[in-house]
């Protein structure tokens, strides 16, 4: 049993806000969104309980520096981008925002223009990343999608023209009849738009989705192998570095938001459904919320935004802490697991770490380990090893 307790560290902080509107559901999709049904979103209002939101987390973290915000949904770029202004303004009079922090925020192709972006940049967003999932028109309908390939295509440019620091390009591939030049089109359209950062997700059937209650037929494992092998030699000839399992990026590109997660940082999450994860160094714990997840029960006056809060358990450390830094790349400093869980080493998780050892998922030096190619291709093995 992993309670040996030890003093815990203050990881580096970010912030999620979460927007849960899209135009239309996709098929696929086990996010918190709902289709828009009303042709006006209550953007003030819903901008408005976000701050209030913030207002009462921000006691958690009293002046602890913000690093990174990411505006996820749903389709952020719903919101107009007054209504970004009057969210990211309230930001930083309620925590204290850093001044170079990276400001992400979640654009669908089918819903900007080159004002919008513009206007997007004005307001404070520093990175825009693009759901275009596919260049192929076959594939974006049979995926639901509300955009076309021009869409897609002119959504990538406007991002590349303005001055961001930053933007991704979202790509899915494993696709209803995708096959292997299907998917190296998609990487290598992508790639000739240059974007520093691309994410390149393999399309998972989730429970509670429309895929999942009629399947479409999914290429076979050893297509998708191929996709998987191939696409990664023609990002990484491309110059792109991959430091997570689906995230590439150009040198120096990667999205600190996300890094911060798999480093076992820490997160305020507001808005609906959004989750949180911080470290309380006085009290040598780590808690964990979740907020209300449907609107209308988050914009109820009458109820409170969270929905759940509770302090990890001891026990449940050491996964947590795996499940997330081994997802990644880089070397995993062996001082991080104790100064960031509160937790030291116990005999079963030596152990745990001693079977990946001995089957090259892992290698280790005296003060970091790291995770193979083996690894990365066995990566649920590997985490399942560290339950
Ligand atoms: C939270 S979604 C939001 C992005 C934006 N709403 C959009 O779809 O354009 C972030 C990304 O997750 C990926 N994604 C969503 N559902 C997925 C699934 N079932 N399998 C794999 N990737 C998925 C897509 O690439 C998507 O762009
Ligand atoms: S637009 Fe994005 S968040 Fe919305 S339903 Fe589609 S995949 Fe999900």
């Amino acid at each position: 049993m992993p309670t040996q307790q030890t003093l815990l560290k203050l990881p580096p902080l970010s912030l999620y806000i979460h927007i849960p509107w899209c135009v239309q559901k996709c098929p696929y999709c086990d996010f918190n969104s709902h289709g828009q049904k009303q042709q006006q979103l209550p953007e003030v209002e819903y901008v408005s309980h976000l701050l209030d939101d913030l207002q009462q987390d921000a006691k958690l973290v009293g002046n602890r520096a913000v690093h990174s915000i990411f505006i996820g949904g749903g389709t952020p770029s719903l919101f107009s981008a007054k209504a970004i202004k009057t969210l990211l303004d309230g930001v930083k009079d309620r925590v204290n925002l850093l001044d170079d922090a990276e400001i992400t925020m979640e654009a669908n192709p089918g819903t900007v223009e080159s004002q919008r972006f513009a206007d997007y940049v004005k307001a404070g967003i520093t990175r825009i990343s693009i759901g275009i999932q596919s260049f192929q028109p076959t594939k974006l309908s049979a995926l639901g999608r509300i955009h076309d390939e021009n869409q897609a295509l002119k959504a990538a440019k406007l991002a590349k023209n303005i001055s961001l620091n930053s933007f991704n390009i979202d790509l899915m591939h494993g696709l209803p009849k995708q096959s292997l030049e299907d998917a190296l089109f998609d990487l290598s359209t992508a790639i000739d738009l240059q974007p520093p950062h691309l994410s390149w997700y393999q399309l998972t059937i989730e429970p509670n989705t429309q895929f999942h209650s009629k399947p479409p037929k999914l290429p076979e494992d050893e297509l998708l192998w191929d996709i998987q092998e191939q696409g990664d030699a023609l990002l990484k000839q491309a110059g792109f570095e991959q430091y997570e399992i689906s995230a590439y990026s150009q040198k120096g590109q990667q999205c600190q938001h996300n890094l911060n997660y798999w480093r076992f940082g820490d997160y305020l999450g507001i808005g609906c459904g959004a989750h949180g994860k911080i470290t309380l160094a006085d009290e040598n714990k780590i808690i964990r919320t979740v907020k209300v997840k449907h609107p209308k029960g988050y914009m109820d006056l009458t109820r409170s935004y969270l929905s759940d809060k509770k302090v990890v358990p001891a026990t449940d450390l050491p996964f947590e802490f795996f499940m997330n830094r081994f997802r990644l790349l880089e070397p995993c400093p062996k001082s991080d697991y104790a100064d960031f869980t509160g937790v030291r080493l116990d005999h079963a998780t030596k152990q745990n770490l001693q079977s990946a050892l001995n089957r090259g998922l892992l290698i280790e030096s005296k003060d970091e380990w790291q995770v193979t190619p083996l690894g990365r291709r066995y990566l649920n093995t590997l985490l399942e090893m560290m339950v």
